[in-house]
């Protein structure tokens, strides 16, 4: 699943636990939460790396960011205004869900916890307050961004 293995033992504990592996089974933009999750933690991991900052922290946070266990899209994406609403609630209150999971399961550091918690700023209105959060916090946005052509040709097919 990683190459890396630095990555891999990073990361291990999380992989392994059930609870979590349960995110491949939950459709997010067009992939599973787990492949998303996966996409913003490797690339959080090489930047972090570059930078020579908290990369441990930056991936495990990453990688947890979105630990959440529902499909949070309804099944009438055609509906818009109703669909806007759900998409806005989700994204106000899932940091605070991811968070709540993560911290059961994982002993979580306070990098990790920022990144978690604060990693839909502006949409929620409290900026990261380290470094590790603010990377994750674009990794997710950029990784989100190249998903938008999966998402849009997976509404297509649920219409059809
Ligand atoms: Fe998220
Ligand atoms: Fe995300």
């Amino acid at each position: 699943m990683i190459e890396d293995r630095e990555l891999a033992r990073a990361v291990g504990d999380i992989l392994e636990n059930r609870e979590f592996r349960r995110l491949g089974e939950i459709s997010h933009h067009g992939n599973s939460v787990l492949d998303h999750s996966l996409e913003v933690c490797a690339l959080a991991w090489r930047l972090a790396g570059r930078f020579r900052w908290d990369r441990v922290s930056a991936a495990r946070g990453a990688l947890l960011h979105d630990f959440f266990l529902y499909d949070w899209k309804i099944r009438r994406p055609e509906n818009r205004r109703r669909f806007y609403e759900v998409w806005k609630m989700h994204g106000f209150t899932h940091p605070k869900t991811a968070l709540d999971n993560a911290s059961f399961h994982f002993i979580l550091n306070e990098r990790e916890r920022d990144i978690i918690g604060r990693h839909m700023f502006p949409l929620t209105p409290v900026p990261p307050r380290t470094r590790e959060g603010w990377l994750v916090n674009l990794c997710d946005k950029w990784v989100s961004l190249k998903e938008i052509p999966l998402y849009w040709n997976h509404l297509r097919g649920r219409k059809g």
